[in-house]
């Protein structure tokens, strides 16, 4: 049974406070990635950066994950562990962060180029972070169910000729990392359930160049494509207001 939790508007105002917070982050973390720079700095800065405003890396020891952020690079499809890979020119890297601030979580990431993009990345990049924008619309229609976030990301996927993976998903956030609903973000037969005033949770489509099948290395946290080839992916954490669908994770 799924249980929804509703938040209060102070509740989301804390969010709102760490969204800030990862936001900028994020957005530092972004201006680090070019050719030359290792992974663990963006992990160095992201650590020391959160630290310093008072927050906690939700990554770090979750579930035993051992740094503060993740870092996707071109076939890595989500969680990849910073280390010492090396960007290089021509390279696409997600970063994910997620923070802990008064008690809440906000957790946001985007692809950086590295360099002059590819054109197959480029399309790839701007179509996962439209993927992720028109999924925000699609929660601001009247009646709109957790199934129409999955329905328009997949149209727009399949028009690209990409795919959508089916393996990781979007959640329910707040005092805890990961809450219900599983925010899907592929076509489903079933109508899922209302997206409702209070609501607060992620949606973080990764989009595939081939294949939409994963499978993870023997870290236990490094989730690649079966077929080498490209994956990218935007998140947001956003809650429903009276006012529609509210993106916390925006820098102030
Ligand atoms: N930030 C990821 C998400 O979007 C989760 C990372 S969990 C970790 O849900 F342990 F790998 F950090
Ligand atoms: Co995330
Ligand atoms: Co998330």
């Amino acid at each position: 049974m799924s249980k929804i939790l509703i938040k209060t508007p102070k509740e989301i105002e804390r969010i709102r406070d760490c969204g800030a917070l990862v936001a900028e982050t994020l957005e530092r973390s972004g201006e680090m990635c070019k050719a030359g720079v290792s992974t663990q700095e963006i992990d160095d800065f992201v650590k020391e950066f959160t630290l310093k405003n008072g927050a906690i890396p939700a990554c770090l020891g979750y579930r035993g994950y051992p740094k503060s952020v993740c870092t996707s690079v071109n076939e890595v499809v989500t969680h990849g562990i910073p280390g010492t890979y090396v960007l290089k020119d021509g390279d696409i890297i997600n970063v994910d962060i997620t923070s802990i601030l008064n008690g809440y979580h906000a957790d946001t990431s985007a692809t950086f180029f590295v360099g002059k993009p590819k054109p197959n990345a480029s399309e790839l990049v701007e179509t996962s972070r439209q993927c992720l924008f028109e999924g925000i619309k699609a929660c601001e229609k009247t009646g709109a169910r957790f199934s129409d976030i999955g329905a328009i990301i997949s149209g727009i996927t399949e028009e690209h000729g990409f795919s959508v993976v089916r393996d990781y998903c979007g959640h329910g956030i707040g005092r805890a990392f990961h809450e219900d609903p599983l925010v899907l973000h592929y076509r489903q037969m079933l109508p899922g359930p209302r997206i409702e005033q209070g609501m607060v949770f992620t949606i973080e489509p990764m989009i595939n160049e081939g294949s939409y099948k994963t499978r993870t290395l023997p870290d236990g946290w490094t989730a690649v494509t079966t077929d080498g080839k490209l994956s990218a992916q935007w998140e947001h954490t956003i809650a429903i207001t009276p006012h529609g669908a509210e993106i916390l994770t925006l820098p102030r």
